[in-house]
């Protein structure tokens, strides 16, 4: 059974030397032992501080070929077969350590508990963001008697969330300099069998696919080396238990507040302890632990379902949008908006094209309208400019104040793009400051995109765009900013990489957190930064410059496991589409941005008088149900053959969406899954209203016509650009129970004949039904 309100329980209890930290419905164990190192004992569904003896590993002989810790008073204890809190080289531990230092005598560390205490307010990383609004942290000092070193780990509880977040904080308590290589942010050792990875990869245009892979002995790494965090693993991931689904089963939640290089490890033992563990990426990572200085890693965030992953991923979301996000856009609503992109690039001569765009889209609803890449200094293609703040008034003439002026008369946002990490060689700022560029030594520059970056651990360069960027939103009343980042980073130490990182929070700190009501938007060449590090500052993420809907599915069915649809950009853009050259209905791109923070992102003046209404109708539509796509529960369905499903669910709302990939002869009858309803409740169901077009149907039109037309007539082409044909709308009635066990759907067209009750099936066509509750339930309540 699945709790989550009105929940009375101690967060945090602590018997002798046992600690046990609960949340609504998970609980998390361990414990100092005799030799005061601290002992995992269990982390899963919820348990009471009285089982611990039960569930507390039994040993009772020596294991062979191990290291005794201390042959004197126990010759059964060896570290390497115990599960542990951390782990370290050099007493007998061989898993895989979660620190490593140097320094003249010795690799070795064996932290000792030493005390511990409660927090009950936030508590900051030092320039670092984390999560916030928990009123239970719990820090355990450990100490390693010999090297003088200590380390705090630091537990801190979201309760309703399910959620507990873990870091560490070495501090140097000794005289002596040391060099530390690695200081994971935390290290879980779960003893299950049969455990699965899910893990999100990607590319450019490809991000965040799932992978999933069974366990094996031996080590999986995850991690990025690239300078950002990266689409070529996402920080956040998911270990489940083989047979765990999306309703069902044990499953263990992992992501890392950071943007940076990162590195997440899951090795299994020979005894079948599986340590997982991750953070900053070790890798030419050599820092400089001085006397009396710590180091602090970033925040870790774990969470546990017993009840399968859409629980999961529902834990995921809710800690996001109440611990993450932060500014007035926090649970607001976010605007649906216009992005000149996809429809122009760099190519809008005069601003007449953008302006003409941005009339139609007030027109059609649409709220905020956004400037991309193109507007500033010499920036004619992606081979000049960046780093440059200055209006091109060739291609704006009145400057970008009186395009936001103008925007704002017509009723919408004015939001505007950047890319200040990056600099171009052909810019005035590089003439003037060439040392603002990140560069490898004496070697001979390698561009990204045309691009260098630029050095953000220099403090000269971080006050340029502070100041830049805050002008440029201040001067010009901007609503919504687009922070766009192109460049993968290299040639530096993992040092570096860590530095530039937090001078980027500290820039994004400066920008928008004395800027409260501007939107900000990330971006790094579509979703390749999406982290909770980049989420603490802009509430939205670009998910991917891939706006193919088909494409879309998958990366936003990934970043779904880990992140809410209130956090994804999601845009309707021009078929056939930019980079697979797919064409699909208009309806499909809107059923997927649907469940994202919509946009549209085509030049709208090339749309049929029947396309620009029907986007008028769905973004009426959006704008009514938005709550629900962005910030209602999202469930995703296991077993949809043929089909991909998404649904949100808000109290009595629920909006479900079937995804068709191929079309079938003589389909199977197929039904309809709604998940999240009242079981008793008796709810009514309608399928979205749409248009067909009718040139679909080439020559096959003569089927539903009265008279015998020619599809390719000079008639039927004027025809179709005003009228379409009504797709089969469907109305059902059913209790919760019916719909989460599935409900049968009208036939699909078989070529056997044709009625309106049937449903017209498209390679890459959807259909998308809205529950809520039936007068009749309405009219029994009153
Ligand atoms: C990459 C982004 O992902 C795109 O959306 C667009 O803003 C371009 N950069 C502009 O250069």
């Amino acid at each position: 059974m699945y709790r989550r309100e009105g929940i009375a329980m101690q967060t945090i209890e602590i018997k002798d030397n046992v600690f046990l930290l609960n949340t609504a419905n998970t609980s998390y164990m361990f414990y100092a032992d005799k030799f005061r190192h601290l002992q995992h004992v269990h982390y899963g569904d919820r348990c009471f501080i009285s089982d611990f003896e039960a569930l507390c590993l039994k040993r009772c002989i020596q294991y062979g070929d191990t290291i005794i810790y201390d042959e004197k008073t126990d010759d059964e204890y060896t570290l390497d077969s115990l599960p542990l809190e951390y782990g370290s080289y050099g007493n007998g531990d061989f898993k895989e350590a979660s620190i490593e230092i140097e320094d003249d005598l010795s690799f070795t560390c064996d932290f000792l508990y030493v005390s511990h205490e409660v927090v009950k307010e936030d508590l900051k990383i030092k320039d670092l963001p984390s999560s916030y609004g928990s009123d239970s942290t719990l820090i355990v000092h450990l100490e390693d008697p010999v090297n003088k070193l200590k380390l705090d780990l630091y537990y801190t509880i979201y309760p309703q969330e399910d959620v507990i977040s873990r870091r560490a904080v070495l501090i140097n308590s000794s005289e002596r300099e040391f060099v530390l290589h690695k200081l994971m942010s935390y290290c879980l050792d779960l003893f299950e069998e049969d455990l699965t990875l899910m893990s999100f990869f990607g590319a450019w245009d490809k991000e965040t696919h799932l992978n999933v892979t069974g366990l094996v002995r031996g080590t999986c790494t995850l991690g990025s080396r690239v300078g950002f965090s990266s689409a070529k693993n996402n920080p956040g991931f998911i270990i489940r238990k083989r047979n765990t689904s999306e309703n069902f089963g044990k499953a263990w939640g992992f992501n890392l507040v950071y943007s940076g290089n990162h590195y997440s490890s899951i090795s299994k033992d020979e005894y079948s302890i599986h340590r997982i563990q991750g953070g900053i990426s070790p890798e030419r990572f050599h820092y400089s632990l001085l006397p009396g200085n710590s180091f602090e890693t970033p925040e870790a965030i774990l969470t546990y379902s017993g009840t399968g992953l859409n629980v999961l991923s529902d834990h995921f979301h809710r800690f996001i949008n109440n611990h993450i996000v932060r500014s007035k856009w926090k649970n607001r609503e976010r605007p649906i908006k216009i992005n000149s992109w996809e429809g122009f690039g760099f190519d809008f001569k005069k601003d007449d094209l953008i302006k003409k765009l941005a009339k139609i889209a007030a027109k059609l609803g649409i709220e905020l309208f956004v400037l991309d890449d193109g507007w500033f200094g010499r920036r004619s293609s992606d081979k000049r400019g960046l780093g440059d703040y200055n209006c091109n008034l060739k291609k704006i003439p009145g400057g970008i104040s009186s395009l936001s002026e103008e925007i704002h008369k017509l009723g919408m946002l004015f939001g505007i793009w950047v890319e200040p990490e990056a600099i171009n060689i052909d810019s005035a700022l590089y003439e003037k400051h060439p040392e603002y560029a990140i560069k490898d030594g004496e070697r001979q520059f390698r561009f990204g995109r045309h691009e260098l970056l630029m050095d953000l651990t220099n403090k000269d360069v971080q006050d340029y765009i502070v100041e830049n960027v805050g002008k440029l939103i201040d001067d010009n009343s901007v609503d919504y900013i687009k922070w766009d980042m192109n460049r993968m980073m290299d040639g530096v130490s993992g040092v570096y990489n860590h530095e530039y990182i937090k001078g980027l929070y500290s820039v994004l700190e400066r920008v928008f957190i004395s800027r409260p009501d501007v939107l900000f938007e990330s971006c790094s060449s579509g979703g390749n930064r999406f982290d909770l590090g980049m989420l603490c500052y802009s509430p939205q993420i670009w998910s991917s410059d891939d706006t193919d809907p088909i494409e879309r599915i998958d990366i936003q069915k990934g970043l779904s496991y880990l992140y809410p649809v209130s956090t994804m950009g999601a845009h309707v853009s021009a078929s056939p589409h930019m980079q697979t050259l797919r064409q699909t209905p208009l309806e499909t791109r809107f059923n997927v941005a649907a469940y994202g923070c919509l946009g549209y992102e085509l030049d709208l003046s090339l749309l049929s008088p029947l396309e620009k209404y029907e986007i008028e109708r769905q973004v009426a539509y959006y704008k009514k149900h938005r709550r629900t796509f962005q910030f209602g529960t999202f469930y995703r369905f296991d077993d949809e053959k043929d089909y991909e499903a998404f649904e949100a669910v808000n109290g009595d709302e629920a909006i479900v969406t079937k995804y068709r990939r191929l079309v079938h002869a003589v389909p199977v009858y197929d039904k309809l899954r709604v998940e999240g309803l009242e079981e008793d409740g008796e709810y009514k169901i309608s399928s979205k209203p749409y248009l067909h077009n009718l040139k679909m149907f080439g020559n096959l039109i003569n089927f539903v016509t009265p008279v015998k037309v020619n599809a390719d007539s000079k008639l039927i082409e004027i025809i179709t650009k005003f009228k379409g044909m009504d797709a089969s709308i469907q109305d059902y009635k059913a209790s919760g129970r019916a719909l989460k066990s599935g409900i049968y759907l009208n036939n699909l067209f078989l070529g056997t004949g044709y009625n309106s009750n049937i449903r017209i099936p498209l390679d890459f066509g959807s259909d998308m039904y809205e529950s809520r509750v039936s007068e009749t339930t309405d009219k029994n309540k009153d």
